[in-house]
């Protein structure tokens, strides 16, 4: 079964003897992969939309997995209870519903581990999901089809993180390379741009853009030797 790369980068954060529930899962693609990776693993699919989950059901019959993954209709995790699972899997979404699923979580204190890529706004996700009482354990960013994704894994703990390491994600910063330099040269010219057409009177974009500029050129900076070296 081929897996795009961004899911297959999600199934790589995922470990056999987790208990998971994906969140979302459409059509069950990464759950059926992560079931023919992992003899042991079982795994609840939900998914809000009917449609989608008839799809995924259709698609573990067809790969006789229905004994493993077990499908369920509805809004995010209230489906489910806390000891049903001790991994969440949440991929392809925006920032807002992501929040709207966690906030609306039942018992929020009890998931150990919670996996997301979220689509827009990652830095305000790291902001919300570390308030609720989590580190950020593991990172990566992937590129699929020209696009650059961040992958995160949150696990239960305290662990205070300044701006930059907000910004660009603490486990990222330990580790960056030639897509880190890829993605954050991009934005640095966006930005650049951007600061460029902001009108005098916009004082605070100014000072925000011309400081994540300003950190963005030191990370560059400090990767391209990395690099280099
Ligand atoms: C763009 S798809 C992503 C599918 C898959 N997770 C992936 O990463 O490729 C988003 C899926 O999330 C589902 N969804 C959106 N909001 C949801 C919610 N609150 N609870 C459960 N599923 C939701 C949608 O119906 C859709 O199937």
């Amino acid at each position: 079964m081929k897996l795009s790369k961004r899911l297959e980068a999600i199934a790589d954060f995922i470990e056999p003897s987790d208990k998971l529930i994906d969140i979302g899962c459409d059509h069950a693609n990464l759950d059926i992969y992560l079931c023919k990776k992992y003899e042991n693993i079982n795994i609840i699919a939900s998914d809000i939309h009917e449609g989608a989950l008839n799809q995924a059901k259709s698609n573990i019959e067809k790969n006789n997995l229905s004994k493993r993954i077990e499908t369920r209709l509805g809004d995010g995790l209230t489906i489910v209870n806390p000891d049903e699972f001790d991994t969440i899997v949440i991929s392809g979404m925006g920032f807002h519903n992501i929040k709207k699923i966690l906030s609306n979580a039942p018992k929020m204190v009890n998931y150990p581990k919670i996996i997301i890529q979220c689509n827009t706004d990652v830095v305000k996700l790291r902001t919300f999901v570390t308030k609720l009482g989590y580190k950020i354990s593991k990172e990566e960013l992937v590129m699929d089809n020209e696009i650059i994704y961040t992958i995160i894994e949150f696990t239960k703990g305290i662990e205070k993180y300044n701006y930059s390491q907000n910004y660009f994600g603490p486990r990222i910063l330990e580790n960056k390379n030639e897509l880190f330099y890829e993605y954050y040269s991009k934005k640095l010219l966006k930005y650049e741009n951007l600061l460029l057409q902001l009108p005098g009177y916009e004082i605070f974009s100014i000072i925000h853009h011309k400081h994540l500029i300003k950190i963005i050129k030191n990370e560059l900076t400090s990767v391209k030797e990395k690099i280099s070296n």
